[in-house]
């Protein structure tokens, strides 16, 4: 694809024919946004990690739908031509056909994003299907769910024996069938992961899935150093917090010194006879 052209699951889907890698990051701002955009990466993802990543949460459970569509509205004034994915927050999809059409519409129609994701197998592809009839492009998310860390017990590696494998594979098969576009395969086996990728029309993008996925995800925040989790998936291609740190203390070891602000470079001046009047009263 080339690089100004806009990014619509048709194409996504033709890079999958094509064996051309994806590339999905999370943002949850307008600046993260316009460099996601600017370096060519083709899924933006306003994820529910934006809970523990920017809203100090402990986990992503407290996230409330108003919070998600207001940083999914954010990362849309920076998004020209990724595809613009948001992140249906815990509760928000799970009760009924109707409060997942009412909340997803929510996304496209007040925050512009253009698919929605939620987590779930199987169980899930009946929701699936009636946003896909509704009209909202969906993508699944299955393998290490974090909106039910508690029923699996943690945020341990899914489907290393045979019976979640299986689980597995027959939910990746049943997200196909209701219609959603993409799977996320979150911490699963790499040979699973290329499984169901061979299994599936649709795109695979992994997190902790391996190299045989058709395209990869990653919080930015583990990306750029931001976040104090160490991860063993999520390589770090920077330290942005000792970066950011190291130019916070420069700042106050400056003002403190007095040597900064200084006068011609960082301040502004006036005409000496406007300040003679002035002194003079
Ligand atoms: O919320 C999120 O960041 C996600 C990614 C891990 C895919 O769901």
């Amino acid at each position: 694809m080339k690089a100004d052209e806009k990014v619509t699951i048709p194409k996504l889907q033709a890079m999958k024919v094509a064996g051309e890698p994806i590339t999905s990051l999370t943002a949850y701002d307008y600046p993260l946004a316009q460099l996601c955009d600017r370096a060519g990466i083709e899924i933006v993802l306003v994820g529910d990690s934006v809970a523990n990543n920017v809203l100090g949460y402990r986990s992503t459970l407290p996230v409330t739908m108003e919070e998600m569509l207001h940083h999914t509205r954010a990362v849309r004034r920076g998004v020209r031509r990724a595809l613009l994915v948001g992140d249906m927050p815990f509760l928000s999809y799970n009760s009924s056909d109707e409060q997942a059409i009412a909340n997803a519409g929510r996304f496209l129609k007040e925050a512009g994003a253009e698919a929605v994701k939620l987590e779930g197998g199987a169980v899930m592809a009946g929701r699936v299907e009636a946003l896909e009839r509704a009209g909202i492009a969906v993508m699944g998310h299955i393998g290490l769910t974090p909106q039910r860390v508690s029923q699996l017990g943690g945020y341990g590696v899914q489907g290393r024996d045979e019976p979640r494998a299986r689980q597995l594979l027959a939910d990746a098969l049943a997200l196909e069938a209701a219609g959603a576009f993409a799977l996320v395969l979150e911490k699963i086996p790499w040979q699973l992961a290329q499984l169901i990728t061979r299994r599936l029309k649709i795109l695979t993008i992994g997190i902790g899935a391996g190299p045989y996925c058709d395209g990869q995800v990653l919080v930015s925040h583990d990306l750029l150093g931001l976040s104090e989790l160490k991860i063993k998936f999520a390589k770090r291609y920077l330290n942005l917090a000792e970066l950011i740190e190291q130019a916070l203390v420069s700042y106050r070891q400056e003002v403190k010194a007095k040597e900064f602000p200084l006068l011609e470079e960082h301040s502004f001046s006036m005409d000496q006879e406007v300040i003679d009047k002035l002194a003079g009263q």
